[in-house]
C-alpha cells in the first residue's frame, strides 16, 4: 500500500476495507476506510488505530515510516471498535506503559471495551500539548457521536483530526476532496443521515464553538473516507445545512407489499404528488436498503409510509424501517400512513402511531384499502398524493 504524507511529517497510516458491505446495519456499497494518522515530530504520535482485523496491515504501514517502538503515545479520539480495535496490539508493540490520551469518557469506555489496563491519560477539552515544533489541541465532542468522541487539532498545520465527523464510507483510489470532487457528497450525506442526524443540534453548537475558538482549518482528516484539503468549508457548510433540517419540497413514499396492492397504492400516491409538481419516489423496502431510504428521508418534507397488515401487525421490513428512522430522529416532517388489508387492517393505525411518536405533522386522514385497489381506489390514492403535495407547498 502506498503511504501518503498528507503534510510534512504527517502520514495517513490507515487501511482500506474494500469488501465491507454492511457496517452495523448501514449499507456500504463502496467499502470504507479506517484512517489513522502518524505525526513525526520530536514526539512521535499516533492518532487512532483501525478495526481489529486490519491490525497487521496497520502495523506494517506504521513500520514503513518509523519503528513502532519510537511512537511516544497514542491519541484515541473515539472508542468505537473500527478505530480502537487495533489498540491493544499496537500498545503491545509500541510499549504497554506508553500513554493513551483520550477524553474522560474515552478512558471509561476503552476500559469497558478492553478490560486490560492501559495507561489512559485524560485530556481536558481545550487543553494543549507541545510535541516539538507542533502543538496539539483537544476538543471534546461528546455525543458526536459517542460519549467519548473528541477532535484533535494540530495548531501549526491547521489540521483537524475529526474522528467520525465529516467522514464518508467510501474506499476508492482518491485520497482528497479535490481528486473526487462533488461525487463524494452523496457519500457524506448518507453518512450524516445514518450516523449523525440524531445529534444535529449538537453539531450546530460545535460549529459555533469552533468559530468562538477561532480555529482556522486548512485540512480536515476524518477517520473514514477522503480528506478535505481543497475546501474544508464545503463539508462544514453542508453539515450546518443538514443539521438545520430545513427539508426540501419533496416526498418519499416508503413501503413494502405482500400481493402488490400496497405497491399500487404507493405508486398512485407518488403520481398524485408529481402531478402537483412535487418530486417524489416510491421506495420498496424489499429493494431499497434502510440506510439509502434514510438518506432520501433526510431532506424530504413528507415521509409517507405504507404496509399491508400481516397477522394483525406491520410487515417486518416496515417495522424495521420505522424503528431505524425513529432512532435517527428526523425533524420537520409531514407524515402519512397507508396500506392494503384483508380483514383486520391494523397496519395503518400502527404506522400512524409511530410517525406521531416521531413528532411528524400527520395528514388529517390516512388511507386504507381492502384487498386490491380498483379504479376508484387508485383515484383515491392519487388524490391523497395531491393533498400531501398541497400540504408540502403550504
Ligand atoms: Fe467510525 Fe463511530 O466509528
Amino acid at each position: 500500500m502506498k503511504l501518503v504524507e498528507i503534510a510534512k511529517g504527517i502520514y495517513d497510516v490507515g487501511v482500506k476495507d474494500w469488501n465491507i458491505r454492511d457496517f452495523h446495519g448501514y449499507s456500504t456499497y463502496q467499502g470504507t476506510t479506517y484512517n489513522a494518522f502518524l505525526i513525526v515530530d520530536e514526539k512521535v504520535v499516533l492518532i487512532d488505530t483501525v478495526k481489529k482485523e486490519f491490525t497487521d496491515q496497520f502495523i506494517e504501514n506504521i513500520s514503513a515510516i518509523v519503528d513502532p517502538r519510537k511512537i511516544d503515545f497514542v491519541i484515541s479520539n473515539h472508542t468505537e471498535m473500527d478505530h480502537s480495535g487495533g489498540l491493544q496490539r499496537v500498545m503491545h508493540r509500541i510499549g504497554e506503559e506508553k500513554p493513551v490520551f483520550c477524553s474522560k469518557m474515552g478512558a471509561k469506555n476503552l476500559s469497558l471495551h478492553y478490560g486490560t489496563k492501559m495507561n489512559y491519560q485524560v485530556v481536558d477539552s481545550g487543553s494543549e500539548m507541545k510535541i516539538g515544533a507542533r502543538t496539539l489541541q483537544f476538543l471534546e465532542t461528546r455525543m458526536l457521536h459517542w460519549p467519548d468522541s473528541m477532535f484533535t487539532y494540530l495548531k501549526e498545520d491547521k489540521i483537524l483530526f475529526s474522528s467520525d465527523a465529516f467522514g464518508q464510507h467510501y474506499a476508492g483510489h482518491e485520497k482528497y476532496d479535490d481528486e473526487i470532487g462533488d461525487a463524494i457528497m452523496p457519500h457524506a450525506g448518507k453518512y450524516f443521515a445514518n450516523i449523525l442526524l440524531p445529534y444535529a443540534p449538537l453539531i450546530l453548537k460545535l460549529v459555533d464553538e469552533v468559530v468562538r475558538l477561532g480555529l482556522e482549518i486548512k485540512m480536515i482528516c476524518p477517520d473514514h473516507g477522503i480528506l478535505w484539503r481543497k475546501d474544508p468549508g464545503k463539508i462544514i457548510n453542508a453539515y450546518v445545512a443538514w443539521s438545520k433540517q430545513n427539508p426540501e419540497n419533496k416526498a418519499v413514499v416508503v413501503y413494502d407489499t405482500m400481493w402488490q396492492s400496497t405497491r399500487k397504492m404507493a405508486e398512485a400516491i407518488v403520481e398524485g404528488l408529481i402531478s402537483e409538481g412535487v418530486p417524489a419516489q416510491p421506495l420498496n423496502l424489499r429493494n431499497s436498503h434502510r440506510s439509502d431510504v434514510m438518506t432520501e428521508v433526510m431532506d424530504a418534507k413528507a415521509v409517507i409510509v405504507g404496509s399491508p397488515t400481516l397477522n394483525n401487525g406491520l410487515y417486518p421490513t416496515v417495522s424495521d424501517f420505522l424503528t431505524y428512522m425513529k432512532g435517527l430522529k428526523p425533524q420537520n416532517k409531514i407524515g402519512g400512513a397507508f396500506g392494503s388489508f384483508g380483514w383486520s387492517g391494523e397496519s395503518v393505525k400502527l404506522i400512524h402511531a409511530e410517525l406521531e411518536a416521531m413528532r411528524f405533522r400527520m395528514m388529517d386522514a390516512d388511507l386504507k384499502i381492502q384487498y386490491v385497489p380498483d379504479g376508484a381506489g387508485m383515484e383515491t390514492c392519487i388524490e391523497y398524493g395531491r393533498k400531501i403535495a398541497k400540504a408540502i407547498k403550504s
